[in-house]
């Protein structure tokens, strides 16, 4: 099937992308589709009727409706780990069971959804209270990861949906002191919540933060253990870790190891996200990914957003060695969601050995990067045009802006829509030519320069909209990409829902830290390399 899909694809070097809009002028409307608060442009791609045929084949093959049945329905298909993968029953709002060894886990949920409602109630009434009988102002999330990367997008994402009214949200993650020592500079203890999100609970850099933190808080009130309960709570999977570290249980929500930390913001892990923009805002988020589940579920594969992603992107990652994929938002609130998506697609499928333990002989997960428009404009594009690499990218813009200004709004619409026009088009050297023949240039200074004003085109790119950037298509939004990642996952045989690839640098972290600790001037660790040493010794010299 894949020799199939390879010659598919080698048929493709022959066809300039521009030309297919030439033979075929429905092609937008053919390869174009609305899902769930979503519209996908993705007919600057090679792909056609041909391709669908071919993926069908393919998805038949892996039993790919076997594999996300699996996933919804709670089997362990995490199998490295022996665990469910079950972010999607987070925002299930249907009132069905799905069991994890033997357990209905909706009523948990349910019930520490009703956990966080009631939390925020009392914080965003006053009832909650600080040590000093302060009402909550300021929310300091401290995780890092996915404890971090997805409520922080998401906060950042959804700015205009905050009321003065509730608290402001703030996120350290980086063990870094300089982010933990700014963080506090802009709040008031006494009207201060730290979050501690951690699902393992013993994350070296939230841990140390939050040990940092705690210290602060005792300071401030001269050493009253009691204030920790009053300005410390947890989001965890580890009872034992929270309640050592000294956070009352009942300040602890809780999650399960079925929740990859990736994808939990829909847990309790987005608490910072209900308490800043309010719970009416959060279910919203649910809601929004639901849809999207609900649409990855049941669409066929030529309607279905997130199969037509993976589709694409599996394509030019192994047929047509393209291994590296932009995410461009058109949208300032989205200036973290390349940094999430970078998380969820790299520690998701960043992995070169397949679900029976064999090195894969095809590429796998993709480099994900970019920066929201238009200021990747003026840093990185020259390459997407010009660049002897071709990038495919992902264009996301929002069709009404947050505030009412069109006039800007349209500018950045057009450069979104330029940009993508720009990569397909390129510029021929005739018209170049022609161009500058236009403007009176000698042929001297024609020769010398048009070739460098080439623009080659025939580069691939997608465009996702959003009619509007808010909770709901947000959610729809995260979880397209969710399901896009997982898809691929399966189309490379890998599991995507582990992380030992994070391992090792933690262990060497642990060897190297004790060296840079010791007042020796020589290293005991003779296991180290000379380089290792070299960095080691040379910063010890320089302390
Ligand atoms: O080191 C990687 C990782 O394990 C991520 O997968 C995870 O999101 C992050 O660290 C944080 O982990 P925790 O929530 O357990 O602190």
């Amino acid at each position: 099937m894949l020799k199939k899909l390879k010659n598919h694809y080698n048929s493709f070097t022959s066809q300039n992308l521009e030309d297919l809009f030439k033979l075929d002028n429905k092609r937008f409307n053919k390869y174009s589709l609305k899902a769930s608060n979503l519209f996908l442009d993705y007919s600057k791609n090679w792909i056609n009727t041909e391709t669908f045929t071919l993926y069908e084949k393919y998805f038949e093959k892996i039993d790919f409706n076997l594999v996300r049945h699996q996933m919804f329905n709670g089997e362990k298909i995490n199998f490295t780990e022996n665990r469910a993968v079950l972010h999607t029953a987070l925002r299930n709002s249907k009132n069905n069971s799905i069991y994890v060894e033997g357990k209905n886990i909706i009523p948990l949920i349910r019930k520490e959804l009703k956990k966080i409602d009631n939390f925020c109630n009392e914080v965003h009434s006053g009832s909650f209270k600080g040590f000093s009988g302060k009402s909550i102002k300021y929310i300091i999330n401290i995780g890092i990861g996915g404890s971090d990367l997805g409520p922080s997008m998401v906060s950042e994402a959804l700015k205009p949906f905050h009321s003065s009214n509730l608290p402001q949200v703030y996120y350290v993650s980086n063990i870094d002191s300089a982010d933990l020592i700014e963080t506090i500079k802009n709040i008031d203890i006494d009207r201060s919540l730290f979050l501690i999100a951690s699902k393992t609970f013993t994350t070296q850099e939230t841990m140390e933060n939050a040990k940092l933190a705690k210290q602060m808080v005792l300071d401030h009130y001269k050493g009253d253990i009691k204030s920790i309960s009053s300005h410390f709570i947890a989001l965890s999977t580890n009872k034992n870790a929270v309640k050592e570290f000294g956070i009352n249980l009942e300040y602890m929500f809780q999650f399960w190891d079925w929740v990859g930390g990736r994808y939990s913001l829909w847990s309790t892990i987005g608490l910072s996200i209900a308490l800043y923009l309010g719970m009416d805002n959060f279910k919203k988020l649910l809601a929004g990914a639901e849809d999207m589940d609900n649409h990855f579920r049941s669409a066929p594969i030529n309607e279905n957003m997130p199969i037509i992603l993976a589709i694409l992107g599996f394509g030019y990652n192994n047929f047509m060695g393209l291994n590296s994929h932009a995410i461009l938002p058109y949208a300032q609130y989205l200036n973290r969601f390349t940094a999430f998506i970078q998380q969820l697609d790299m520690e998701s499928n960043g992995k070169s050995v397949n679900k029976n333990g064999n090195l894969v002989d095809i590429p796998t997960g993709p480099i994900i990067w970019g920066e929201p428009g238009t200021n990747g404009q003026h840093a990185f594009y020259q390459l997407l045009h010009q660049g002897t690499q071709k990038v495919p990218c992902d264009f996301i813009a929002i069709a009404n802006s947050q505030h009412g200004i069109d006039h800007t709004n349209n500018i950045l619409l057009a450069n979104c829509i330029a940009q993508s026009q720009a990569l397909l088009k390129g510029r021929s050297l005739n018209k170049v030519i022609n161009e500058m023949e236009l403007q009176g240039l000698s042929k001297n200074e024609i020769n010398k320069m048009a070739p460098h004003k080439v623009f080659q085109g025939n580069r691939p790119s997608n465009t996702i909209i959003l009619k509007e950037l808010n909770p709901r298509s947000l959610g729809s939004l995260i979880a397209l990409y969710e399901h896009k990642v997982f898809t691929q996952g399966i189309m490379w045989n890998i599991n995507s829902f582990d992380q030992y690839g994070v391992e090792l640098g933690k262990l060497l972290t642990n060897e190297i830290l004790s060296e840079l600790n010791n007042n020796n001037s020589m290293i005991n660790n003779n296991s180290f390399d000379s380089s290792t040493n070299g960095l080691i010794s040379f910063f010890k010299m320089n302390q």
